[in-house]
């Protein structure tokens, strides 16, 4: 059994009505809760904020519960130092998930903050089935 945090971060709310043709029709509540069908036996926090020291202070605050973290950082991916040292202080594995393939995307998109942390692995464009995915990846993982 697990404990796992899942992180949205800013616009995530307006999923399902902003730019449905990068990110799809499926919103952010339909999102989570197909999440909670595929829970089994582990235990999730979900969280969405549109501010970096919130999501931020979610992580400190879960930091000793959760075994692993699943985040769409948003747009902080491709800034936010401060949201990249909070997960490097996490420790415990982290997946990144990006609706949109960020490496086929504007320039500005390409980099993320999270990239060469060793606990952090990504999965990008596959839309909501990458929360998922990575949720099922995180469950089937051992110790
Ligand atoms: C996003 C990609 C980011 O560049 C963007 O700012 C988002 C969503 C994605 O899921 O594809 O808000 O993280």
């Amino acid at each position: 059994m697990k404990n796992i945090l899942i992180l949205h971060g800013p616009n995530l709310n307006l999923l399902g009505e902003r730019e449905p043709a990068i990110y799809g029709t499926t919103t952010l509540a339909e999102i989570n809760t197909h999440l909670f069908s595929l829970k089994d036996q582990n235990d999730l926090r979900i969280f969405q904020s549109n501010h970096e020291g919130v999501l931020i202070d979610y992580i400190h605050q879960f930091r000793q519960w959760a075994d692993a973290i699943i985040i769409n950082p948003g747009a902080l991916t491709h800034y936010s130092y401060a949201l990249r040292d909070a997960i490097a202080a996490f420790v415990k594995p982290v997946i990144e998930v990006h609706l949109s393939d960020i490496t086929k995307r504007e320039s500005f998109r390409h980099h993320s903050v999270l990239e060469g942390l060793p606990n952090c692995s990504r999965i990008l464009g596959k839309g909501a089935a990458g929360y998922y995915e990575a949720l099922q990846s995180l469950i089937h993982q051992s110790e």
